[in-house]
């Protein structure tokens, strides 16, 4: 072999090395450090239980051998549901079509394994509920006992995903969701204990988390998806998002995965939008594990993410539109084919890949879009 060959040789062993070894979150055991993000399917009946599609979603993401699946986020009681054709976990009837599910990504023995996404929609929900009244917009604060009920919603929910056999669990604290908008000055004006200071306006999510982890255990993981900031905004600072996360991590949290203020973006200047502050929170929260998610496109610049500080890689649009990503990464394609137009919004039955053009034929621009 000669030395060029070799070089690439060696480089392309590195990637494996790097993006498919397998780690550990908890007690689970993950054969690669990719993940899918929670991703809405935009397909339950209006009762919150799943149509028979949802078994193939799910079955062609664990086939690609995705190492982490994160299903959609599920509501976890019916004043919590964020929009139509949201999935619920709220009553025993939703029990059934969500345990085929996990049994469908189970049976594929690609190791693959698969948490829930529990949330409360706040005030995107039926239901308006706030931490307080908001200038100009729909809301509904939120008095002592609400915060009571849905803290033990939370707990309640948790319990039913590990009793029907997800392998952990995810409590959404991030994109201006309940949780979320307890955390920021953006949404939360409150002057008792769940509001004001950092320590206050953290209150709910610590209590939460606290609540999910009495009721699963101390060895069934439990991750926790938060904003890295409100940047470009203001309301809730990195430097808050490090205090938050490192209390997490003091508290017992299993993983961290983070996003941040308009998560879906249709156009970035460059890939991994949030990595910059990912590594800040990375390096304050020891061992930690943390993924990363938005924007994540290529392998060069998700090898690089990977070295650099990420434990796992999180991606949510290019598994619509490949759900065998992993897969083709591994024989060697470099870049996603998504374009991120968030067409798929928009799917008629289930969420898919609405993009009919040929990506390989578009000219892509640095930031990915076209
Ligand atoms: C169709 C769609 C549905 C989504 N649903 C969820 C969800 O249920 N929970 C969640 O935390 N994020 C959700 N997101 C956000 C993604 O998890 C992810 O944070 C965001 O799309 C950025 O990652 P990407 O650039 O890889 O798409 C959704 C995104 C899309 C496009
Ligand atoms: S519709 Fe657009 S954003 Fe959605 S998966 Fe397809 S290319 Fe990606």
């Amino acid at each position: 072999m000669n030395s060029i060959l070799r070089i690439i040789d060696l480089s392309e062993t590195l990637i494996s090395r790097i993006m498919f070894t397998p780690a550990e979150i908890g007690s689970m055991k993950i054969s690669n450090r990719f993940i899918r993000s929670a991703t809405a399917e935009f397909a339950a009946n209006p009762d919150g239980t799943i149509i028979p599609e949802y078994l193939d979603l799910y079955s062609n993401l664990a086939l690609g051998e995705i190492g982490l699946i994160i299903q959609g986020h599920l509501y976890i009681m019916d004043e919590g549901k964020a929009h139509k054709k949201m999935a619920g976990i709220a009553h025993d009837y939703h029990l059934d079509g969500l345990k085929q599910i996990v049994d469908v990504v189970h049976n594929t023995q690609t190791e693959s394994k698969i948490i829930a996404q529990i949330n409360h929609g706040g005030i995107h929900s039926v239901s308006k509920k706030a931490p307080s009244i908001l200038e100009g917009k729909e809301a509904q604060a939120m008095t002592e006992n609400d915060i009571e009920t849905v803290i033990k919603s939370f707990g309640k929910a948790a319990l039913k995903a590990k009793q029907i056999g997800y392998d952990g669990v995810q409590i959404h604290a991030a994109h201006d969701y309940l949780l979320y908008e307890f955390l920021t000055k953006r949404f939360n004006h409150r002057n008792d204990s769940w509001g004001g200071s950092l320590e206050g306006r953290a209150h709910f999510l610590f209590s939460v988390y606290d609540e999910v982890r009495s009721k699963v255990g101390s060895t069934f993981p439990v991750l926790v998806k938060l904003n890295n900031s409100d940047e470009p905004k203001q309301g809730f600072s990195i430097t808050e998002a490090v205090e938050i996360a490192k209390i997490l991590a003091e508290k017992g949290l299993d993983a961290i995965e983070i996003s941040g203020y308009r998560t879906v973006r249709t156009k970035f200047e460059s890939e991994a939008y949030f990595s910059k502050n990912a590594q800040i929170i990375k390096e304050s929260i020891g061992d930690m594990p943390l993924a990363v998610v938005g924007g994540n496109r290529s392998l060069n610049v998700i090898e690089k993410l990977r070295h650099e500080f990420a434990d796992f890689i999180s991606i949510c649009r290019p598994f619509i539109r490949e759900p065998d990503l992993v897969q083709r990464f591994r024989e060697g394609k470099k870049q996603a084919d998504c374009i991120s137009c968030n067409k798929c919004f928009k799917a008629p039955v289930i969420i898919s890949c609405l993009d009919k053009r040929d990506s390989s034929t578009l000219e892509k621009k640095e930031d990915g879009s076209v």
